[in-house]
């Protein structure tokens, strides 16, 4: 008999607790030569989630609850982008000092140098426990890439959950987002604030503000999220992984809202499997 295992839910959100755990992405955050050191339980069929929607409305925070619920390891481009930004410029190379410069400005880094960097970590997306890849893809072409590397490789989305939000309040979000220099943690100085002026609750680290969350910055990025990564919202729609999902309420409240509905469509792509293994069988 073949059972899914379903971890219990944990059900307050503490910021951070899931990307305290670095070493349990660090082949995603530093390269294939870097390996994990801890790898997650495997699942008879691993989570493999896709979050889309603006920049701010909430993404990196609900697959920081994901980690937290599913156990999938949560994949974001921009944490590894922003992971060469801290490095000093002798250990970069020419591709990603550009590539920090465009996240600097708010613009998006060019296709070949995102797939470049996702396809040489591409075992990630084998991992025993699954992903939740966060901000990527972020265009038609990174999807179609990924499209075609997952058919070859046999490997199915479990679903896209697209985040929804009026702009008004993503702006909020954006200008009063702080960040745990050391683990990571997203606060909100209105919404979500730490219990100390500017340390990590979890950690004591300092928080800053990021060097793309200025105004500036911020108009570049919500316009290239309308001009290359909306259309995505049709690509998934016509493949029939698209999950739309408001991002209102509290991070928990929203998760509460998006897991029942992914556990759904995992029973029955599961199911699927299973009815595709018994035809095969009786057709041999
Ligand atoms: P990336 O890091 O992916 O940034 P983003 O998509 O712009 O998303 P953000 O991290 O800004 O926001 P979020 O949706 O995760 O919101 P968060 O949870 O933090 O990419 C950065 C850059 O890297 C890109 O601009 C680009 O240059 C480059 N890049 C990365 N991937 C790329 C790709 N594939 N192709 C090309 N370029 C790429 O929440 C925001 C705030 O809201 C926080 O303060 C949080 O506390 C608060 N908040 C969250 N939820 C709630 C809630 N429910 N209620 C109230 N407040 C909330």
């Amino acid at each position: 008999m073949i059972g899914i295992t379903v971890p219990p839910p944990v059900r307050r959100y503490i910021p951070g607790m899931a990307t305290l755990n670095k070493q349990a992405r660090s082949r995603w955050l530093q390269g294939p030569s870097a390996p994990c050191e801890t790898v997650p339980k495997g699942a008879h069929l691993p989570w493999r989630i896709v979050l889309l929607g603006a920049p701010g409305v909430g993404k990196g925070t609900q697959a920081d609850l994901l980690n937290q619920r599913l156990h999938a390891c949560h994949l974001s481009t921009g944490d590894v982008f922003r992971a060469a930004g801290n490095r000093s410029d002798c250990e970069l190379s020419p591709v990603m000092k550009e590539a920090v410069a465009y996240m600097r400005r708010g613009e998006l880094v060019p296709d070949t140098t995102v797939w470049d960097m996702v396809r040489e970590r591409s075992e990630c997306l084998h991992c025993a426990g699954g992903f939740i890849l966060d901000g990527f893809p972020r265009t038609l072409a990174q999807a179609v890439s990924l499209k075609q590397l997952m058919d070859t490789e046999g490997l199915g989305l479990t679903a896209v959950v697209n985040y929804e939000l009026p702009a008004s309040e993503i702006v909020a979000r954006l200008g009063g987002r702080r960040t745990c220099e050391t683990c990571k943690a997203v606060y909100h100085v209105t919404d979500r604030p730490p219990r100390v002026a500017d340390c990590c609750d979890r950690c004591e680290g300092k928080l800053f503000q990021r060097e793309d969350d200025r105004p500036e910055s911020i108009k570049v990025r919500l316009e290239a999220y309308d001009r290359s990564t909306a259309p995505l919202i049709e690509f998934y729609g016509k493949l029939g992984l698209l999950m739309r999902v408001p991002a209102t309420g509290t991070p928990d409240e929203i998760c509460d809202k998006t897991v029942p509905e992914l556990e759904y469509r995992r029973t029955k792509q599961f199911a699927n499997l299973l009815w595709a293994a018994e035809e095969n069988r009786r057709d041999t």
